[in-house]
């Protein structure tokens, strides 16, 4: 069977890395939530005061930030560790949310992060789930999606999320982030979230899990089929 590259973009919160998730798992694929990778960075620029202004702490940070992905032996999810520790819960919280977008801003933080995700991704059969991963990291992904849903809805999906985790967050505040970071990921400088032409517009508003994965999977399971005519053409 022939391995291709699922790029999963759009909007915070609607459902790409659970989608993604899933549709890995079906597929038996690798799940890159490069989010993680983002809140990571973010998580230790905040624990150890770094100076975003400062191009040369900036870049000493980097130099000591490994973030890695390891399967949870119990949960059986992919956490993520940031120098050797599990800071899966941490970087979910909302003081890292609050952060995260001026952080993933800096055109040095997104290098560093490409080079690893384009490294993650070198063998294909992976679902990566971001911003920029159809338009920067792999433009040749065979399958490119570009997630999007109501704002409101959205909120209500994070917060449900937030709840899980026992942080209690009121709707405002939370639609007032996800506006927020929407806003400065769609129009900084470096990589913006936008819609690669060749990705294909999924509007989640009013579906269910199980319907987004299905999509996905059929969406996938064309493009295998494309990806090994191609192959057995050669
Ligand atoms: O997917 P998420 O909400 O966990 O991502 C957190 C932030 O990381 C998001 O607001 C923007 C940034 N991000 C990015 O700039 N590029 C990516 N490929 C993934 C996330």
């Amino acid at each position: 069977m022939s391995s291709i590259i699922i790029a999963l973009d759009g909007y915070s919160s609607c459902g790409k890395s659970t989608t993604a998730k899933h549709v890995a798992k079906e597929l038996g694929y690798a799940y890159i939530d490069t989010g993680a990778m983002y809140r990571a960075v973010t998580l230790y620029f905040i624990q150890n005061h770094i100076s975003i202004t400062n191009p040369y702490e900036v870049s000493k940070a980097l130099s000591n930030i490994q973030v890695g992905f390891r399967r949870h032996h119990e949960t059986k999810s992919n956490d993520t560790f940031l120098n050797g520790m599990n800071v899966e819960n941490e970087i979910r919280k909302m003081y890292v949310s609050e952060r995260v977008s001026e952080v993933s801003a800096v055109a040095e933080v997104r290098h560093a992060m490409v080079a690893q995700q384009q490294k993650m991704g070198k063998g294909k059969g992976i679902v990566m789930d971001g911003r920029d991963i159809g338009t920067v990291v792999f433009p040749e992904a065979e399958l490119k999606i570009f997630m999007t849903a109501d704002s409101y809805m959205r909120a209500q999906r994070r917060q449900a999320e937030l709840l899980a985790k026992g942080e209690m967050v009121g709707l405002p505040e939370i639609l007032a982030n996800l506006q927020k970071r929407d806003h400065i990921d769609a129009h900084r400088e470096e990589s913006p979230l936008r819609q690669a032409e060749d990705a294909l517009l999924i509007d989640t508003t009013y579906l269910t899990v199980d319907e987004q994965v299905e999509l996905v999977v059929r969406l996938a399971d064309e493009r295998i089929g494309q990806a090994v005519r191609r192959r057995e053409k050669k």
